[in-house]
């Protein structure tokens, strides 16, 4: 089983503050879906190649990954992440708060597409369409993601048929450059760079 959420966040040390304060509400909501620890790390070294550009996420959760994501940018970094929960949303609004290019909306995936093109576009919480009956998997070319720009699909347990058609689905896409990333022995992550 792939360990996320606080479970994964129990033996980390020298966590980044505001990674340890989103932890802390994410524990304070019994919420234990949060961007493991491996996850939280690719995340920072991703947004560190789009310092100054545009940062666009779904499923905010209690804003965990964001966290690692403005970590290690900072200021001049715009993020715009949607969480269809209106607790998680709220909390991630006030652990934002004394940031002012950073915002988080409540709202369903989809209507993050107004604020795109991203340069780096994670999907965490809807447009992945990793599992049955969820929303097909957005175009990345369709206003999506800019020229160049990277997406990052979390949450796909290696050697797992059920979402092999998701898995094919990011990895074949033809705007795309992407591979899997086996982050543990149980989590992978789809990386993918638009490339036309
Ligand atoms: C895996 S958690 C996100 C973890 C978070 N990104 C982090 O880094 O800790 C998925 C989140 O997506 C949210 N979600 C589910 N469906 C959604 C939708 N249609 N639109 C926006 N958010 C959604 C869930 O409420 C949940 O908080």
């Amino acid at each position: 089983m792939t360990v996320r959420g606080s479970t994964a966040y129990e033996h980390v040390q020298d966590l980044p503050p505001r990674v340890q304060a989103a932890m802390a509400i994410a524990s304070a909501q019994e919420f234990d879906h949060s961007c493991a620890p491996e996850q939280g790390r690719l995340l920072s070294v991703l947004a560190r190649g789009y310092v100054g550009l545009r940062v666009g996420e779904t499923g905010t959760g209690c804003g965990v990954g964001l966290a690692w994501m403005l970590h290690a940018t900072g200021a001049t970094t715009s993020f715009v992440s949607i969480e269809i929960d209106a607790t998680r949303a709220e909390a991630s609004v006030e652990l934002f708060a004394d940031q002012p290019n950073v915002r988080v909306l409540n709202g369903d995936w989809t209507e993050l597409h107004a604020f795109g093109p991203f340069d780096l576009l994670v999907l965490d919480g809807g447009g992945k369409g990793k599992e049955p009956g969820d929303d097909p998997p957005l175009d990345p070319s369709d206003g999506w993601l800019a020229l160049g720009g990277t997406i990052v699909l979390d949450d796909f347990t290696p050697g797992d048929r059920a979402h092999d058609e998701a898995r094919r689905y990011w990895l074949d896409h033809p705007c795309l450059q992407a591979t899997e990333l086996l982050l543990t022995p149980t989590l992978s992550t789809v990386v993918a760079r638009r490339i036309r």
